[in-house]
């Protein structure tokens, strides 16, 4: 019999060349610089517990009593009864409408893979958090971008000579990174352009409840009955707990019936999400203490976001001031750096790490990063007046 000698190293196929993360692709660079021994300053990723908040802590606590429960087999594919039970609740709809997510993550990677075919087009914010870019490619779907306002609203003269032929369109609000929160009045035109184009809406609630300026808005009051949506949320950052893994999508709309289907199959083929932190999340969604843990969250975001904002305001940068999340998207007024990569690499070897702003999308007209401001103060200080000299 010929054996055929395959040729080594072995070689990724091409689907890969679509796969980025950038938000994590830039610490292995990171990572080398520290070998060297540079202090370094992580400023990439919007991970709570990283920086010291903790995570809310019912959720910990069922966990462990659910463990003793013996909650360790493989859950139901689409979710275990008590938690879509109680999402439903907050989402008011049925908990047959309700999907558990390991994390949103995987709720997003659902969504392209069961709706967004070859050459479709998907509406998606500019700058935009990088995994959709990534998932849009993957699915192979026409990426199109609207755009915000000098407010970080939404643009909706824009929006509307976009909208056109739209499978669906991609909302997240708060926004990452742009740290925008959209008022009543915006939300309420995109319903009504995507109402009349009949394009149906992912609505990314990853950060609903981190409003450090203005007031909570219910998405789901101005959507219903008006636009079909899928609303998804996670425990990973209104709870600070990443690690969980847990998030949800709800269906919304009486048009969803092949595509929740749909999920079913995609649910079924990765058997199920870890039954005990659906059992704690079940929990922690509705505890009545999640009030005081998120008003101190936001309390101690709102002294970081504020040192932020002093410290990168007497630099050459202009950005929107965030008003929501802990994501700042900056632009870079000086000449001296034509590519963001460039940017970054100079920072990385100052000892900071940030984002470069091509990742979400953004290069077309100017020099982009982004920051996250979770930190405490005087490590946010430390870190601006580190990058002051390469300015
Ligand atoms: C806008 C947005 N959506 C979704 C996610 C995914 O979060 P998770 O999978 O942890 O729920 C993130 C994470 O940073 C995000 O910023």
């Amino acid at each position: 019999m010929l054996h055929l000698k395959r040729q080594l190293p072995y070689r990724p196929t091409e689907r890969m060349n679509v796969v980025s993360y950038p938000i994590r692709d830039i610490v292995m660079e990171a990572k080398r610089e520290e070998a060297k021994g540079k202090k370094m300053i992580y400023l990439n990723i919007g991970d709570p517990p990283q920086y010291g908040f903790q995570s809310f802590k019912v959720i910990a606590d069922r966990v462990k009593s659910a463990l003793d429960e013996n909650w360790q087999g493989y859950a139901p594919s689409e979710g275990d009864d008590q938690f879509r039970m109680t999402v439903a609740k907050i989402e008011k709809c049925r908990p047959e409408d309700v999907f558990a997510v390991a994390g949103l993550t995987e709720g997003i990677d659902f969504f392209f893979h069961s709706f967004i075919g070859f050459g479709e087009k998907v509406l998606l914010p500019n700058p935009v958090y990088p995994l959709y870019l990534s998932k849009a490619k993957q699915f192979e779907g026409d990426s199109v971008f609207y755009r915000h306002d000098a407010n970080g609203q939404i643009d909706i003269e824009y929006l509307a000579k976009k909208v056109e032929g739209a499978k669906a369109m991609v909302i997240i609000n708060p926004n990452n990174p742009l740290g925008s929160v959209y008022s009543e009045k915006n939300l309420s035109e995109v319903v009504k352009i995507c109402a009349e184009y009949d394009v149906p809406i992912f609505y990314d609630g990853s950060y609903d409840r981190l409003i450090l300026e203005g007031r909570y808005i219910d998405f789901r009051k101005i959507a219903r009955g008006k636009v079909p949506f899928i609303y998804g949320s996670s425990l990973s950052k209104d709870f600070s707990y990443p690690g969980a893994r847990i998030g949800w999508v709800a269906f919304h709309g009486d048009k969803w019936s092949e595509l929740k289907n749909a999920f079913f199959l995609l649910c079924n083929q990765r058997l199920s999400v870890n039954w005990e932190y659906q059992k704690a999340a079940a929990a922690a969604i509705v505890d009545p203490s999640y009030l005081t843990y998120i008003t101190d969250m936001k309390d101690k975001l709102l002294q970081r976001r504020n040192t932020f904002v002093k410290m990168a305001e007497k630099l050459p940068l202009s950005f929107p001031v965030p008003k929501g999340a802990f994501y700042a998207f900056i632009k870079i007024e000086t000449r001296k750096w034509k590519k963001d990569i460039e940017f970054v690499r100079a920072a990385l070897k100052e000892g900071v790490v940030f984002v470069p702003g091509s990742g979400f999308g953004r290069q077309e007209d100017g020099v982009y990063f982004r920051t996250t401001f979770l930190p405490e103060p005087k490590i946010i200080e430390e870190a601006f007046a580190k990058i002051k000299r390469i300015l």
